[in-house]
Parts: C-alpha cells; sequence; structure tokens
C-alpha cells in the first residue's frame, strides 16, 4: 500500500557567485527587480511551494548577504562555499554544511527572480512520481549563454551542455537550462560526488549530473516554461530586461482583474502593488514597495506613490507624490505638486495645490489651500500636525509643529501658525495690512524729480 506521508521539501538557493559582469559593490543577488532584491523573489519562491527548509549558499565575502538571509530564513540556513568552483561545488557546499537532507530538493539560482510556483510544484511532481531529475526548460529567443538540453529520443533528458562546451550543432539547439533542478536529496547527492570539473571554464558544472542519471539508467524529465519566466541575470542589461518582463506580466494582470492604465507601457509597479477594480491609472505613474489602492480611484498622470493606502473615490494628482504612511481616505483630492508623508487624511479632505503634508493628520472634509505646508521638523526631530475635521486652512499658511487646529477652525491665508487653535475659531498669524491714501502719488513726484536732477548735471 503506498502512504500518504508528504515528502520533505528543501529549497536550495545558489548566491555565492561572484557575479562580475553586474560590475558592483553589492552581491549580484541583493540588486532588486521591481523593488524586492533578487534573493528575495527567490525566497519567496521557495516559501511559496511549502518547503520544509530554505537554504542559501553565499560566499565568505558577503557578509551583508548572509545577514540579509538570516534575518529572513533565520539561523543556520546560509552555507558559505569558500571558493566559486561551479554550481555543483556549491550545491555540495550546501550539503556539507547541513549534513544529511532527506526527501526531494529543489535547486533555485538567485539570479533568476520571476520563476512560477507552479513551474516548481511540476518539478517537485515529477520526481515525486518516478523521474530521477527533474529540469525546469524554456524555448530560448536567443540561447547566447544558456546551457542546452539535449534530449532523447523518448523526450527524457539526455544531459546538459554548458555553451562554452557546446559544438556548433548543440548550441544551434534553443531549448535551455533555466537553472532550476529538483531530484531526490540521496540520490542528487551521489551524483554530485562524481562531477568533475574538466570543462571549458574549469568549474563543477550541477548540470553535468543529468547526463550521469541517465548513463545510469535514470529518466530525467523537463518541464517547460517561458522563456519570460526564468530570465537569468548575469549583467544590468540583464536586469532591465528582468524589469521588463516583470512589468509586462503585472501590466497584463493588472489589467485583467478590471484596472483601467490609460498607457501600460509607462506604468511602472512594484512586486507588491495591490489596485482594486475600475481604478484608472493615467500615463507615467510610478508605484514604489507598499502601495495599495482600492476600487474607484483615479491616479492622474506623472505621480509617485510609494508605502501608499488610497481608499476608493480618491483622486490623486496630477504630478502628485505619496510617500511611505500616507493613509488617504475615501473622496479625498490630492492635486498638482502636492506630498504626503506618514499622513492621515479623512473622508473627503482636499489638498489641492503645491502643498506638503507630513506626519499628523487631516481630518473629514477639511481643505488645506495653495502653498500650506506642515513645517514637521525642527533640524532635530519630527513633529505631528493636526487638522481638525471641515477646518480650513488659507493659501500659503506654514502650520509649525506640534500644533493642532481644532475641527471647522479657519487660518487666514499666509498665516505662520504657531500655537494650537480652537474648533471654530479664525486664527490669522502675519502682519496686520496697513494703507495710506495718496502715498503712491507723492512717491511717484519725488521719484521723478530726483532723476532730472541727476540727468542735467
Ligand atoms: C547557469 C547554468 C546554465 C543555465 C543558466 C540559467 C550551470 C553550470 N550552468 O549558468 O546551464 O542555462 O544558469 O540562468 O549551472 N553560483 C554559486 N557558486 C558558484 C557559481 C555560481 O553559488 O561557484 C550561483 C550564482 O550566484 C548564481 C547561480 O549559481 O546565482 C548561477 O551561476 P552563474 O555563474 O550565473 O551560471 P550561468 O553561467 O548563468
Ligand atoms: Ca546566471
Amino acid at each position: 500500500m503506498a502512504t500518504n506521508i508528504p515528502t520533505a521539501r528543501t529549497a536550495i538557493i545558489l548566491a555565492a557567485g561572484k557575479g562580475m559582469r553586474m560590475k558592483s559593490a553589492m552581491p549580484k543577488v541583493m540588486h532588486a527587480v521591481a523593488g524586492k532584491a533578487m534573493i528575495d523573489w527567490s525566497i519567496d519562491l521557495a516559501l511559496s511551494v511549502e518547503c520544509d527548509r530554505t537554504l542559501v549558499v553565499c560566499s565568505p565575502g558577503q557578509p551583508d548577504l548572509k545577514a540579509h538571509v538570516e534575518a529572513r530564513l533565520g539561523p543556520g540556513t546560509v552555507a558559505l562555499q569558500e571558493r566559486q568552483l561551479g554550481t555543483g561545488d556549491a550545491v555540495r557546499a550546501a550539503r556539507q554544511a547541513f549534513g544529511s537532507l532527506s526527501g526531494t530538493v529543489v535547486v533555485l539560482y538567485g539570479d533568476t527572480p520571476l520563476i512560477r510556483p507552479e513551474s516548481v510544484r511540476s518539478l517537485f511532481e515529477a520526481v515525486e512520481a518516478d523521474a530521477t531529475l527533474g529540469v525546469l526548460g524554456f524555448e530560448a529567443a536567443e540561447p547566447g549563454g544558456y546551457g542546452r538540453l539535449i534530449m532523447a529520443g523518448d523526450a527524457s533528458l539526455s544531459r546538459i551542455i554548458e555553451a562554452k562546451d557546446a559544438t556548433a550543432e548543440e548550441r544551434a539547439v534553443t531549448l535551455c537550462n533555466s537553472g532550476v533542478m529538483a531530484g531526490r536529496a540521496d540520490k542528487l547527492f551521489a551524483l554530485l560526488e562524481r562531477v568533475t570539473n574538466d570543462n571549458a571554464k574549469g568549474e563543477f558544472y550541477l548540470t553535468d549530473i543529468v547526463g550521469l542519471a541517465k548513463s545510469d539508467g535514470g529518466t530525467n524529465q523537463v518541464v517547460v516554461c517561458e522563456e519570460a519566466d526564468v530570465l537569468g541575470v548575469n549583467s544590468r542589461i540583464q536586469l532591465a530586461e528582468a524589469n521588463a518582463a516583470f512589468q509586462a506580466r503585472k501590466r497584463s494582470n493588472i489589467m485583467a482583474s478590471g484596472v483601467t492604465l490609460l498607457a501600460p507601457e509607462t506604468v511602472f509597479f512594484s512586486h507588491d502593488t495591490e489596485i482594486g477594480p475600475d481604478t484608472i491609472v493615467e500615463p507615467n505613474v510610478v508605484f514604489g514597495p507598499g502601495v495599495k489602492i482600492d476600487e474607484n480611484v483615479q491616479i492622474k498622470a506623472f505621480s509617485q506613490l510609494e508605502g501608499a493606502h488610497v481608499s476608493s473615490g480618491a483622486v490623486v494628482g496630477p504630478y502628485a507624490r505619496l510617500r511611505p504612511g500616507s493613509e488617504i481616505g475615501p473622496d479625498v483630492r490630492i492635486g498638482n505638486f502636492v506630498e504626503t508623508k506618514n499622513v492621515r487624511l479623512g473622508q473627503g479632505a482636499k489638498i489641492n495645490h503645491l502643498s506638503y503634508a507630513g506626519d499628523g493628520s487631516v481630518g473629514a472634509g477639511a481643505n488645506i489651500g495653495a502653498g500650506t505646508i506642515f513645517c514637521n521638523y525642527d533640524g532635530f526631530e519630527k513633529h505631528e500636525t493636526h487638522v481638525g475635521a471641515g477646518a480650513f486652512v488659507g493659501s500659503n499658511s506654514a502650520l509649525v509643529a506640534p500644533v493642532r487646529v481644532g475641527d471647522g477652525a479657519y487660518i487666514g491665508s499666509g498665516s505662520v501658525i504657531t500655537k494650537d487653535v480652537s474648533a471654530d475659531a479664525l486664527s490669522v498669524a502675519r502682519a496686520r495690512q496697513i494703507e495710506r491714501a495718496g502715498w503712491a502719488v507723492t512717491y511717484r513726484s519725488s521719484m521723478q524729480a530726483k532723476k532730472e536732477n541727476t540727468s542735467g548735471e
């Protein structure tokens, strides 16, 4: 009788490579795609396919990367590969560091961010059925430096040949290796022991275990996915290609979920952007990480949002900047050249022109006039400004925090408000206007006389 005990699943993420082609002081896998470091894409993928353990191989020269991984996965989840002798050597380093691993293992490369969970699940299923090794492959438009998948007559996978070691005929093969490979732990590690570095790069290739498995009489299976899902990032150009592939995927998903993008190719999303149906996004809008937009919102052209929540019925922009902690209530109006940060705006509040609202709150229905500034910083600390519901702040006012404006209060234009304002009061804090009748006539004639005297000299 077959038992139904689930097999333990382990993900080993390879991230120790030098990443020379990035020409960066930062480890390659710390570079971001759609606002998320590539290593986090891999870790999130492993977690999303129910891996019981996720382990990352780093090099000793990447202390920041190790700290980043341990902060996410806990202590004891990083293996150090002393020297970067190839992907096969990296998996061996994992085995040495973690001792015996049982169940199924999937190897993920830390420089391949856009792999879909269903692809990895299919590999696990292939191996948990009867494949010796499962490899995620794709049809490459330009196979370039990718390893080529050499198939046997029975549609199983014979071996993987690296581009640098391939013959012209093998290089013509367009079915390529994504770098994702799964196998039973005991089998995979036993095969790895037999890998040598007798090849063009003098490296221990993980990919060599495929040919070894086949010559032992095993059957390897290929799962095919879209090329855009498995773009490997080795250079800044490929980083840009991966970002572009993400944007294309995200734009389609967002539109499919009921959002209108007037010029999709000019709107840039983050990995985690959420937008509700019937929202309209105009051209040239950039979403940084942590943005959630509810349904029926309008985001007008040239706005930038980050760490913000916008509630339904709100209109934002054009040219608005919503920074982290902006909590925009229902039906709020945020107009051109308005910046918000760490501020809560109640239902129907309006800040329509040229203003900064940082650290505090604006009550429901309040109107913040053009050019109003929340002066939140005294050079050392940040302070809060709270404007009550229904209050009216006249244009060009400075609210010097900490300060509170009561519900329904009026602030005269051009005021510098340094003290709290009571509910329903009028507060004006500027020099009183004076008037001198006929002053301009006297002034002009005296100036004219002066000019005539000097020109006659
Ligand atoms: C690799 C595959 C190739 C595949 C391609 C997909 C091998 C030998 N080749 O080539 O078949 O088409 O990925 O993108 O596996 N790494 C280590 N330690 C090392 C070397 C590499 O941890 O000693 C890590 C790197 O950090 C990287 C990953 O392994 O995340 C892949 O290494 P990389 O050098 O980029 O391999 P490719 O040449 O791209
Ligand atoms: Ca690579």
